[in-house]
């Protein structure tokens, strides 16, 4: 398992359902040439992809966009921890809104696969978020306490598990929440449980070069989980190095 404890922050590069061979090459061939001093850089590509990566990339460690909740058996078009255990994959998110929204995720589903991620060895990267509305009802800290509750299994410690705080309202549109909200919200995370004080908390949610420095100079605020900029290799490198 990755020794979370070596790194002072974490850059997560979620492309989604974006990529090819053409794509990933241009990207690893800079990638490949930085060296990042206690960054911990990790790239989630569409599944096909990942052992591809996983071999290419040089300074990177490889996660999975989601895994699945069952170990093996008759589960047509699913990927187990064990599977991307043996792929030798280091990290994985779960609970992402849009598996959420698109794909009916439950609280439920994403403690189940936390859970099997951990006992696999691999680091589960575990997103909660409110919705605009939910925010315009000021029921943000309400929703992150019962997300939190209820897809973090019992296993999960700062040294083997990821929070991500991933506004819905922010992803990819553009809009991030104030850098004061940024801070309240990972405090808040933060005073939930007695474990969250070490956690690595990450933020996520239209990320950019413009934005970034200042989102990760917030105390609380230990890395960030990027969707759209981190599709430009330059961005990402950018948005790496100009952080402290
Ligand atoms: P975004 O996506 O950076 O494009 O807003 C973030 C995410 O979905 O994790």
């Amino acid at each position: 398992m990755v020794e979370l404890s070596k790194f002072t922050s974490f850059f997560v590069a979620n492309w989604k359902l974006n990529g090819s061979f053409a794509f990933i090459n241009n990207y690893l061939d800079p990638l490949n040439n930085e060296k990042f001093i206690k960054k911990c850089v990790v790239l989630c590509p569409p599944s096909p992809y990942l052992y591809y990566i996983k071999d290419l990339s040089k300074n990177s460690f490889i996660g999975s966009q989601d895994c699945s909740y069952f170990e093996e058996g008759p589960y047509t078009g699913e990927i187990s921890t064990k599977i991307l255990s043996d792929l030798k994959i280091d990290f994985c998110i779960v609970g992402h809104s849009e598996r959420r929204k698109y794909f009916e995720e439950t609280n439920s589903t994403i403690k189940e696969k936390a859970s099997k991620l951990i006992e696999n060895e691999i680091i589960p990267i575990i997103c909660v978020g409110e919705t605009l509305e939910e925010k315009n009802n000021n029921l943000t800290n309400k929703v992150i306490k019962k997300q939190i509750e209820e897809c973090m299994p019992k296993s999960a410690k700062s040294d083997n598990a990821i929070i991500a705080y991933e506004p819905v309202w922010a992803i990819g549109t553009g809009l991030t929440p104030t850098l004061n909200e940024i801070e309240n919200s990972h405090k808040y995370i933060r005073q939930l449980n007695n474990e969250f004080i070490k956690f690595n908390i990450l933020y996520g949610g239209s990320v950019n070069i413009k934005n970034s420095k200042q989102i990760l100079e917030i105390e609380d605020v230990n890395g960030a989980l990027i969707g759209g900029a981190s599709l430009k290799i330059e961005d990402f490198i950018k948005i790496i190095s100009n952080s402290s």
